[in-house]
C-alpha cells in the first residue's frame, strides 16, 4: 500500500459514517494515556486499542505489542494494519526521526505533530521566537550561551530560568533571590548539569495558571474545557515542582471574557503562526498561560494533552473520540463529535513516597476494588506476582470525580481516594480550592 493510502481510505470511509474494526494504536504508558484509552474505548464506533509501551492496567483496555523500539513499533504497525496512531506523550514526537514523520513516510495517519512542528515543546528559546514573531503575549526573554551574557540578562529579581534542552522537568527556576540564579546559572552553564545548551533568561509573570488544550487541524481549531493543574508537592502550593500532584477542569473555571481572550490573542495567533511558518499540525496543543494583570501570557506550548489535565478533562466529553481523532487526523475537525459535558471535574494524583526528588515500587495497593462512582486512572502502577496492583513510579494513580459543582466533585474524589492506599503514600488536601476566590 502506498504512501497516504491509509490516510485516504480513512478519509473515505469517514465520509460515509462511522468506522467500525477500527485500529489505533496510543504511545505512552501513563495516567494521560490511561485517560485517552479509556475514553477511546467508550466511543461508539468501538475501535481495536493498542498500546506502545503501555501498563499493565492499561492492558486491560489496550492489546500489547511486539515492538521494542520506534523503527520496530512502525514496522509492527504496518503489519497489524494499525489505522492511526496516537501520541500520549511527547517524547517520541522530538525525537530525531519523529513518530509522525516516520508515521507519514509509512503512510499512517498520525495524530501528533511531526518534529519540525513539535520544536514547539521541545525548545524553548523555538517557542520564545515563535511568539514574539507572531505578536503572541508572553514573558519578556533573552537567550544566552554563557554565564557571563545570562548575568548581564538577569536585571530584576525574581527572573526566571531555562536550560534551552531536554532536563526531565528540572531545566526551569523561579529565582527570588540573586544567589539562586548564581547557583542555578553555576549548574547549567558551567557544571553543565544538563548537558550542552543555551538558557533562556525570562522575565517573572505574576497570576494564575491555566492550561488550555486545543485540537489543530491545519489551520482549524477546537478549544476543549480549560483546566489548572497542581504543580508543587505539597498543599499551599509549596515545595518543589512535580509531574502535577492534581488538577480541576470545568467550562466556568474561567470567566467567557477570558476564554475570549485567549482565543483572540493566543490560540486564534498561533494557528495562523503555524500557517505561516510552515509548520505543519495536526494534533493536541496544550497552551501553558498565566493569567497576567495585562491578560494572558504564554509561558509554554507542549505538543500533547497535559498529564493529570487529561484526566479531569477526558471525563467532561461524550461523544466519540475515536471517530473524532480518526477525522481529525486526516484533515477533517468534526467538533460534533464529541459531546462536551457541563459540570466540574477534579483529579487528585496519589504519588509514592520521597516523590518528586525520588520514587519508590512495590508499594502494595489496597482499596482500589472499594472505590464508586469515580474513575481511577493508573500512572504508575504494575501487577506483582500476586496478580495485586503495586506502585511503580513517583505518580501512582489519578482518581477523578465528576459534578455539577466545584464543592461536590471535590467531596467526591477525597472521600474515595480516602478508601485507596499504599505505604508513603502522598496526596494533596487542597485540590481544587487553590487559586478561587
Ligand atoms: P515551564 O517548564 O516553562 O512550563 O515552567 C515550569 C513552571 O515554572 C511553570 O508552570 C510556571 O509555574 C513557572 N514559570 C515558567 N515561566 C514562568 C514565568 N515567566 N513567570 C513565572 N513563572 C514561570
Ligand atoms: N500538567 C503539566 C504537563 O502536562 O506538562
Amino acid at each position: 500500500m502506498g504512501k497516504c493510502a491509509w490516510g485516504r481510505c480513512l478519509f473515505r470511509q469517514l465520509q460515509s459514517g462511522p468506522i467500525f474494526d477500527m485500529k489505533l494504536l496510543v504511545t505512552g504508558k501513563g495516567g494521560r494515556e490511561h485517560a485517552l484509552l479509556t475514553a477511546l474505548a467508550e466511543s461508539p464506533s468501538r475501535p481495536q486499542l493498542f498500546c506502545w509501551p503501555g501498563s499493565d492496567a492499561i492492558f486491560e483496555t489496550a492489546q500489547r505489542t511486539t515492538a521494542r523500539d520506534l523503527p520496530s513499533l512502525i514496522g509492527f504497525m504496518l503489519e497489524e494494519g494499525i489505522d492511526l496512531c496516537i501520541a500520549g506523550e511527547e517524547s517520541l514526537l522530538v525525537t530525531d526521526q519523529g513518530l509522525a514523520n516516520l508515521c507519514e513516510a509509512a503512510g499512517i495517519p498520525c495524530w501528533g505533530p511531526p518534529r519540525e512542528s513539535a520544536q514547539l515543546e521541545a525548545s524553548k528559546e523555538f517557542a520564545k521566537q515563535f511568539l514574539v514573531r507572531h505578536g503572541i503575549p508572553t514573558a519578556g526573554y533573552r537567550a544566552v550561551d554563557t554565564i557571563e551574557e545570562a548575568r548581564a540578562a538577569v536585571t530584576a529579581m525574581p527572573v526566571v530560568l531555562k536550560f534551552d534542552g531536554l532536563a526531565a522537568g528540572k531545566g526551569v527556576a523561579v529565582c527570588q533571590t540573586m544567589a539562586e540564579a548564581e547557583s542555578f546559572l553555576e549548574a547549567v552553564l558551567v557544571q553543565r548539569q544538563f548537558g550542552p545548551g543555551r538558557m533562556v533568561v525570562e522575565e517573572c509573570l505574576t497570576g494564575p495558571e491555566l492550561s488550555v488544550f486545543c485540537s489543530i487541524v491545519d489551520g482549524d481549531y477546537q478549544i476543549f474545557t480549560p483546566a489548572r493543574d497542581y504543580k508543587r508537592v505539597r498543599d499551599g502550593d509549596e515545595g518543589p515542582n512535580t509531574g502535577g500532584m492534581g488538577a480541576v477542569a470545568a467550562p466556568a473555571l474561567v470567566s467567557a471574557e477570558v476564554m475570549a481572550a485567549v482565543e483572540r490573542t493566543i490560540i486564534q495567533p498561533t494557528v495562523a503562526g503555524l500557517l505561516r511558518d510552515g509548520l505543519p499540525y495536526r494534533g493536541f496543543l496544550y497552551f501553558g498561560l498565566m493569567l497576567t494583570p495585562q491578560g494572558p501570557k504564554v509561558i509554554e506550548y507542549n505538543c500533547r494533552f497535559g498529564d493529570p489535565e487529561c484526566e479531569a478533562v477526558m471525563p467532561l466529553f461524550g461523544g466519540d473520540l475515536a471517530e473524532y481523532i480518526a477525522a481529525a487526523a486526516v484533515g477533517k475537525l468534526t467538533p460534533g463529535l464529541l459531546e462536551p459535558r457541563p459540570g466540574w471535574s477534579v483529579c487528585l494524583i496519589l504519588a509514592s513516597a520521597g516523590y518528586p526528588e525520588s520514587s519508590r515500587s512495590g508499594d502494595v495497593i489496597s482499596g482500589l476494588e472499594e472505590v464508586e462512582g469515580v474513575r481511577v486512572y493508573h500512572c504508575g502502577t504494575r501487577r506483582n506476582a500476586r496478580g495485586d496492583y503495586e506502585s511503580n513510579g513517583g505518580r501512582v494513580l489519578a482518581i477523578v470525580a465528576q459534578a455539577s459543582t466545584r464543592e461536590a466533585a471535590r467531596d467526591k474524589v477525597y472521600a474515595e481516594a480516602a478508601k485507596v492506599s499504599f505505604p508513603g503514600s502522598q496526596r494533596r488536601s487542597d485540590i481544587a480550592t487553590l487559586h478561587f476566590t
